[in-house]
């Protein structure tokens, strides 16, 4: 089991900070990664042709090693969610009266997208809600999810997690389901890969995205998709020189070359290689690396083991089952709004998001029991008043 691991943050002593969701604090090393990086630029004579080159592989195999993708080269480096998805839209073919099958309230990056690509095509999204209610949410919502494949199915997009309140998608049924009908299954990894395990190979989905800044703890504006055979030679956003067979050459550049550099490279985004941004991509997937999703998901497990019952005892709703343990969601008795919670929390230095109608509790490995004894004492403060003028 880990320890705490706050020593290897930079992150303020007195701030209990439960909201990974929102922006992963830099590790030290990272951090470093970054001054160095800037200090590498200062100095651009330091920055050799082979630098385009490697620390972009050496990302794509992290982050292939991540999520057991046996070929790195199927690792395209992208600067957002949103780009990675409109490589999708792109270059799947989508028919009149065909449907995409999306979870209600997806995160905008995996719904504008699709709902572009349903209007240019004369399709359907269909937007799948979960039943009311917190109890048996998870199963009763992928089971209507199920249902809302078929036939006229040409694409499924869906997180691992939902990003508002964690509830957890059976995307091996949901794959290969969507495997049966011919449709396209588009995964966003943002709200999980890092915290939880992902397994390419056993989930199968055509692209997996997932942004940096958020649970791989890498900077802003760089991420990593995955692209599978689905989307092999196909049409990328932008004609960038370094996606081209044989861009190494930097005296032979302006020899033109039609061909793209092999597997997903042909999606790299422009200016991928970002002496500042990919060292710190790499220092901070090291490190996911060492620490290994499972055992963060089991370290924020063991950590909020207590935690939904006592909010419980509050009157607060929070999911029993289906949900993760990185990231969930926190629904307040009726009276009791989110903005006043949101004061209490503040004033207590407890960060935690407010996303739809529930706060949104994403704790990580630098966390400990004084973090969630101070989100208990504040939940407890906010909801004091609000159940006095109850009764
Ligand atoms: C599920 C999910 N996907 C994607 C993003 C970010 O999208 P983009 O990289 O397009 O800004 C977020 C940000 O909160 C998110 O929660």
């Amino acid at each position: 089991m880990l320890t705490c691991q706050k020593h290897l943050f930079s992150l303020p002593a007195d701030l209990h900070y439960l909201n990974c969701a929102y922006h992963g604090p830099l590790l030290r090393r990272v951090e470093q990664a970054g001054i160095e990086g800037i200090r590498r630029k200062a100095n651009s004579a330091a920055i050799q042709p082979e630098d385009f080159f490697r620390d972009a592989d050496t990302a794509r195999g992290l982050f292939a090693r991540l999520v057991n993708v046996s070929d790195p080269m199927r690792v395209a480096i992208i600067p957002a969610v949103s780009y990675g998805m409109a490589i999708v839209a792109r270059n799947t073919p989508v028919r009149p009266g065909q449907n995409l099958v999306l979870a209600h309230e997806q995160f905008p990056s995996n719904v504008y997208p699709w709902r572009a690509l349903a209007r240019e095509h004369g399709a359907e999204v269909r937007m799948v809600s979960p039943p009311e209610g917190a109890d048996r949410r998870a199963e009763a919502w992928n089971a209507r999810i199920l249902e809302a494949i078929d036939d006229g199915t040409a694409l499924v997009a869906l997180p691992p997690v939902h990003w508002a309140d964690g509830t957890c998608f059976d995307l091996d049924a949901i794959g290969a389901r969507a495997r049966e009908v011919g449709a396209a299954l588009v995964v966003d990894g943002t709200q999980s890969v890092g915290a939880l395990p992902f397994d390419v190979e056993r989930i199968r989905p055509d692209a997996l995205v997932v942004t940096g800044y958020k649970w791989l703890l890498g900077p802003y504006g760089l991420g990593l998709a995955y692209f599978g055979p689905r989307y092999d030679g196909g049409i990328p956003l932008e004609e960038n020189w370094i996606g081209r067979l044989g861009s190494e050459d930097f005296a032979g550049l302006t020899r033109y070359q039609d061909e793209y550099q092999p597997g997903a490279l042909r999606y790299d985004v422009g200016e991928r290689s970002n002496p500042i941004l990919l060292p710190m991509l790499i220092a901070a997937l090291e490190q996911i690396l060492a620490w290994g999703p499972e055992n963060i998901q089991a370290y924020c497990a063991h950590l909020t083991a207590g935690f939904a019952e006592q909010a419980r005892e509050m009157g607060f709703a929070v999911q029993e089952t289906g949900r993760a343990s990185h990231l969930f969601g926190v629904r307040p008795p009726a009276g009791l709004t989110l903005d006043r919670i949101r004061a209490v929390l503040d004033a207590h230095r407890v960060s935690v998001s407010v996303r739809g109608d529930a706060l949104r509790i994403s704790p990580n490995v630098y966390n400990d029991e004084t973090d969630i004894a101070a989100l208990l004492q504040a939940l407890r403060t906010a909801a004091a008043p609000a159940a006095t003028a109850r009764f």
